[in-house]
């Protein structure tokens, strides 16, 4: 007769022992399995006398509950520490500073066009403006007609638009929107005045050369309440300007234009000097076109369902891929959109750098 007190030290024992699943495993068979000691025991109750399986029964069937508890614990036990170990080995420590680029030379890196666009929406977003945005495929009667060019206006040709078959809606027109304008539209049919936003977004007009890429990226400026006048207009430009070239002083240059959306309109010139390698701004005796502005016409407003003689404001248009250019000295657009990684590894940014005008908007 085994000494029940024994086995069940032994296995405590061995129990204790066991450093791994494996181990637990194997004793738990040696015990509990088909063939296990404690098994034995219990098969052996069926040869004893009524009597004697009384006292024994209690007890073998007493050991087998315990070992098994024991074996259930040992294995939670195990569990809690094999997590422990990997906590402690796993742990990140976030306050440690970020690790600089390259941390990998094969990383990513940030498109000069998402760079200016962050870049102009922390600027803009610091002067009050959100951003607001609008579908790449757009009515050919918010890209155009609302926006005060009829359906013969010489304007859309100008506008070199991509026209799709099928239509938007209510019979509209489906075209690649050619400007970010049409979210002027947008907007205006669906916020009540004062309004605030930039629209960063594509573009598209079939066109391809140096300077032209078919797909282009244009931000729409829009401002809309009762009193603002083309004061705050040149304003808004200038504080752009300077926080963008982040130079402390800017000379501009509005030129009397023409957009059937805007009235007056203008073209805003920046001064430069492009006698260097690089161009520079703030100074020198060149200008180069950087954006068209205007105060929003009154019959844009009124086509939006909104009262010309109350409400009045500015808007402008600009292109992200120029103003990345100029700022950045990127000499041709169409390598821009090549995907080509030598080029981004050498135009990029870092992805941990976020623009800010507290941090700089690049460092
Ligand atoms: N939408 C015009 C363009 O693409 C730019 C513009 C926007 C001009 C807003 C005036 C006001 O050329």
């Amino acid at each position: 007769m085994t000494d029940i007190t024994a086995l069940e030290r032994d296995l405590s024992e061995r129990i204790a022992a066991s450093g791994d699943d494996a181990a637990l495993e194997a004793v738990r068979v040696a015990a509990l399995g088909k063939k296990g000691q404690v098994s034995e025991l219990l098969k052996s109750l069926g040869g004893m006398s009524p009597d004697e399986r009384k006292m024994q029964g209690p007890a073998i069937n007493g050991l087998r509950d315990r070992v098994t508890t024991a074996i259930a614990e040992k294995k939670q036990a195990l569990a809690d520490a094999d997590l422990q170990r990997r906590l402690e080995t796993e742990r990140v420590d976030v306050t440690l500073p970020a690790v600089p680029f390259p941390f990998d030379p094969g990383a990513g890196r940030i498109h000069p066009v998402s760079q200016v666009t962050d870049e102009l929406i922390a600027i803009f977003a610091d002067m009050g403006f959100g951003v607001a945005e609008g579908p790449d495929i757009e009515r050919d009667d918010y890209n155009f007609t609302k926006l005060n060019i009829p359906p013969e206006h010489p304007a859309r040709q100008m506008h070199d638009t991509f026209y799709l078959n099928g239509n938007a809606g209510d019979g509209a027109r489906a075209v690649l929107r050619t400007h970010t304008s049409p979210v002027q539209i947008r907007t205006m049919l669906t916020q009540k005045p004062p309004i605030r936003i930039i629209v960063p977004g594509r573009t598209y007009r079939s066109d391809s050369d140096q300077t032209h890429t078919p797909m282009f990226h244009q931000v729409e400026g829009l401002v809309i309440d009762e009193t603002t006048h083309m004061g705050h207009l040149k304003w808004t430009l200038e504080e752009f300007c300077k926080a963008f070239f982040e130079v402390p002083q800017v000379k501009m240059r509005f030129r009397a234009s023409h957009f059937p959306f805007t009235e007056p309109s203008a073209e805003v010139d920046i001064q430069c000097d492009r006698s260097g390698d690089t161009v520079k701004f703030g100074e020198g005796n060149d200008w180069l076109e950087i954006l068209g502005c205007g105060m929003v016409h009154p019959k844009v407003i009124a086509n939006c369902g909104l009262d010309p003689e109350k409400y009045q404001g500015f808007a402008f248009g600009c292109g992200i891929d120029r103003l990345a250019m100029l700022k950045y000295g990127l000499p041709d657009l169409r390598a821009f959109f090549d995907s080509d990684l030598r080029w981004l590894k050498h135009y990029g940014f870092s992805v941990l750098e976020q623009p800010s005008l507290a941090m700089g908007l690049t460092r």
